[in-house]
């Protein structure tokens, strides 16, 4: 039935994905670009934009890993943290600089492989990640992009996870949270491989249950 629901809203996503849009979200109107995930239709993103509004303080320095439209970093510098948009996905710092200039709120959006170009990463309060969390390639076997392919599929084992645990605590990131729905095809599998973790607050949009997790010590 999972199964079924993703095939769906992946077919969704790509419908949509040809032409700009704005869409109404808590942050007010934001700009989707194509290619780029709609973080109201996908639910998570924009549930954790309104979480992380209330996580961070005024003048902390956090990370938007993967932002996307930079729906959650927008909320997070709208409550006065300084924050940098990070993405693989050239179209997403793009998109996320340019919400940030219509919403007229500084931060800074950076071309980066997880903290491949992040500047100053020693000096972070904390990072947060809507992970990809589809357990898969992002190449399809002829060796092209799937669609979305950064975006949903973490690798086979979820690598992408992993791999953002690993180099968070290389850099001894104060706090590392990662965003995760309960429903996706591999929950227990996703939240394995994030690690030693505590659970900061469950919601649902609409039937959908989304998680905030924390990465703790073992
Ligand atoms: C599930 S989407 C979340 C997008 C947005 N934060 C939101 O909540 O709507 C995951 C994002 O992570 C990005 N991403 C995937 N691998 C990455 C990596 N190694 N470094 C930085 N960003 C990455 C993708 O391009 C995509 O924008």
């Amino acid at each position: 039935m999972n199964r079924l629901r993703n095939r769906l809203r992946e077919w969704h996503l790509l419908k949509r994905a040809s032409a700009p849009y704005v869409r109404d979200a808590s942050v007010g109107p934001l700009l989707v670009l194509p290619g780029v995930l709609d973080p109201v239709a996908t639910r998570v993103g924009e549930w954790l934009a309104q979480e992380m509004a209330r996580v961070v303080k005024p003048d902390e320095r956090w990370v938007d890993m993967g932002c996307g439209t930079g729906v959650v970093g927008l909320a997070m510098a709208s409550a006065g943290a300084d924050v940098i948009c990070a993405d693989i996905d050239q179209r997403c710092v793009a998109n996320a600089s340019a919400n940030a200039a219509l919403h007229r709120t500084p931060l800074t959006a950076v071309h980066s492989n997880l903290y491949s170009d992040v500047p100053e990463p020693n000096a972070l309060h904390g990072v947060v990640y809507n992970a990809p969390f589809w357990p898969g390639a992002t190449r399809s076997p002829n060796g092209g992009l799937r669609p979305f392919g950064t975006a949903m599929y973490a690798g086979p084992h979820f690598e992408a996870i992993r791999r953002y645990r690993v180099e968070s605590d290389r850099l001894g990131v104060p706090r590392v949270l990662l965003a995760l729905s309960e429903d996706g095809p591999d929950h227990a599998g996703a939240m394995s491989a994030f690690g030693p973790l505590l659970v900061v607050r469950r919601g649902r949009v609409g039937r959908e249950r989304v998680v905030l997790l924390e990465a703790t010590s073992a």
